[in-house]
Formats: C-alpha cells, sequence, structure tokens
C-alpha cells in the first residue's frame, strides 16, 4: 500500500518498515577450485550498499548470504581467478583476472574488476517500481555464473565455460598449465585497434545503439550464440534477452552461483560465414532504459 494512502499514525511505522526492506542475497561457489567474489556498487548512483565486505576467498562448493538494501541501484558482484594476495599489496593485478584495486578487500570508490570478467549486475527498486538484473559478458569472460531469483522472475546466466571454446584472438589470460581462464571480447582484445572509436566497443562515432548495432560487433556471434540469456554486448537490450526484470514489489532474493549446473546441452555454435557480428538482432525500440554505460558497464539508469 502506497504510504501516502495511510492513515497518519500509521505512516511513520509502516514507511520506516518499507525504507528498511531488504534482500537476502547467497554466492554460492559451485566450481571445483577457489574463487574470490567481489562487490562493486557505483555510488555515483546510489549510497546503499551490501552489508558484506567488498571481497572474500569462496572455496570450492562453499556459500555465503548477507543482506541487501532494497535499493541497491547500481552494483555488480563478479569472482576472481587464480588471486595472491601479497601482504601489503593493492594491485589488482595479483588475480588472472577479475582482479580490484585495493587486494582481498576491493576498494569501495575504485575496485572494479580488470577484464576479462563476467559480471552479475543489479539495480534494485528505483522509480520504475523494477529490478534490472543480468549476466554481463561486455567486458568479456572468466567463469560461468547463473542469477536465480526467488519469487518466479526469470534466470540470467552464462552457463558455459566460454575459456576453451573461446575464439583464438580473444583466448587468454591463461593459467600456468595453458588453460584458459579467460575470453576477452573484441574490445577488451583490441581487435580493431581503435579502442576510442570503434565499433566493437560502442565508442566514439558509434556511441549510441543506433550506430552500434551488432553486426557490428566482432565475435558478437560467439558471446550471444553461446550464451543468449546474458549481455553480449553495450547495447544489447535490443536483443530482448540480456536484461532482466522484477517487480521490485516481489522483494526477490537472488542467488548468485559460480560455475552452475548445465541444464541442457551445450550449444552448437560455428561462425557465420560473412559477417563478424551475425545473427543480427533488430533494434526492437530507440529507447533504452536503463542502459549500459559502455566503458564502464556499469547499470545506470538514464531517464
Ligand atoms: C571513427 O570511425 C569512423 C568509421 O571508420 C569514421 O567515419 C570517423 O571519422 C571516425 N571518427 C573519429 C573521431 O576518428
Ligand atoms: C527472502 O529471504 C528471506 C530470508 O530468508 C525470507 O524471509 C523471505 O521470505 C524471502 N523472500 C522471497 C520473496 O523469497
Amino acid at each position: 500500500m502506497p504510504c501516502a494512502f495511510m492513515k497518519p499514525l500509521l505512516l511513520l511505522v509502516a514507511c520506516a518498515q518499507f525504507t528498511a526492506a531488504v534482500r537476502t542475497f547467497t554466492v554460492y561457489n559451485g566450481c571445483p577450485f577457489t574463487v574470490w567474489p567481489a562487490i562493486y556498487t557505483d555510488l555515483s548512483v546510489g549510497n546503499n550498499v551490501p552489508q558484506f565486505q567488498t571481497g572474500w576467498q569462496a572455496n570450492a562448493y562453499t556459500s555465503v548470504s548477507f543482506l541487501v538494501p532494497d535499493a541497491w541501484t547500481s552494483g555488480r558482484i563478479w569472482g576472481r581467478r587464480d588471486c595472491t594476495f601479497p601482504t601489503g599489496s593493492t594491485s589488482p593485478n595479483t588475480c588472472l583476472d577479475g582482479g580490484c584495486n585495493g587486494g582481498l578487500l576491493c576498494d569501495a570508490h575504485t575496485g572494479t574488476g580488470v577484464p576479462p570478467a563476467t559480471l552479475a549486475e543489479w539495480s534494485l527498486g528505483g522509480t520504475t517500481g523494477m529490478d534490472y538484473y543480468d549476466v554481463s559478458l561486455v567486458d568479456g569472460y572468466n567463469l560461468p555464473i547463473r542469477i536465480t531469483p526467488t519469487s518466479g522472475c526469470p534466470v540470467a546466466e552464462c552457463p558455459w565455460d566460454l575459456g576453451p571454446l573461446c575464439p583464438a584472438a580473444l583466448a587468454g589470460p591463461y593459467d600456468t598449465s595453458g588453460f584458459p581462464v579467460g575470453c576477452k571480447s573484441a574490445c577488451v582484445a583490441d581487435v580493431d585497434g581503435t579502442p576510442s572509436n570503434s565499433s566493437n566497443c560502442c565508442s566514439g562515432s558509434f556511441s549510441t545503439p543506433q550506430t552500434c548495432p551488432n553486426s557490428g560487433v566482432a565475435y558478437y556471434w560467439f558471446f550471444k550464440g553461446y550464451c543468449p540469456n546474458s549481455y553480449a554486448y553495450a547495447f544489447d537490450e535490443s536483443s530482448g534477452t540480456a536484461l532482466w526484470t522484477c517487480p521490485s514489489s516481489n522483494l526477490a532474493n537472488y542467488t548468485l552461483t559460480f560455475c552452475p549446473a548445465a541444464d541442457g546441452a551445450e550449444p552448437s555454435v560455428s561462425a557465420p560465414s560473412s559477417a563478424a557480428g551475425s545473427p543480427s538482432f533488430a533494434l526492437e525500440s530507440t529507447t533504452v532504459d536503463p542502459k549500459y554505460d559502455t566503458r564502464h558497464t556499469v547499470l545506470v539508469r538514464h531517464q
């Protein structure tokens, strides 16, 4: 019930309960190896942060749960691979990928992950009355992940290990055994050599949904083909299977799983014979809301 319609005596209590609403987030490491999860909140969008540390060690098959405020307006969680945290070091480069400024605990202001990294992103609550969430491969891939909301809302996922499947031009970094623990996006791999004016990065002359169609993004077919329910380039809302919503009034809880069990057969995906970005999806709408900030892939509501 909207607070404005309540009797004055009830107003204070009811609205206080509403603003204090929280969600339970569970992060489960289903990988047979240690992952170091990390949380980043874009404080320029909102001040609410999860009630948990910004980084931790998750041994194989372990989980943690924590509370997240109902108005976590722009946040992400991802996994870091093959990390060491030398005493005194705050370098983001002591993990093979996904590392953040700060060390084990990511810096609250600058602690975003070093790509390639698969991101789980949320924008809870807000003026539209919807939770938005997605699995982003915009900055490449480093771990299979799945977001499972309670209350019947759709799953977002990239459940396959894209490292061994990755096209040679994008593969890596590699661990000491030579196994690819990441797969860069065409933008991160800088395959065209002009990152500030690139159809792969949706930058420069290609900075809008109209000027940056998926057909101009090299290897879009690879990421979207294997992981159709993920965000495979900066303006992938147009696919209709990138950005997911759940009514905020559901107060959904969310589970993020690293290395989820596959619930089907791995798709068979091969390079299209012609255009690098094919298969293409028509732009459904010229309105982008919310959309990605291309440079940082932080969910931001522009309205
Ligand atoms: C960016 O690239 C496009 C297409 O190659 C070109 O037409 C445009 O002039 C370039 N813009 C800048 C600022 O270099
Ligand atoms: C979310 O989790 C809390 C704590 O376990 C539980 O009380 C609540 O019913 C859950 N809500 C939904 C919508 O699943």
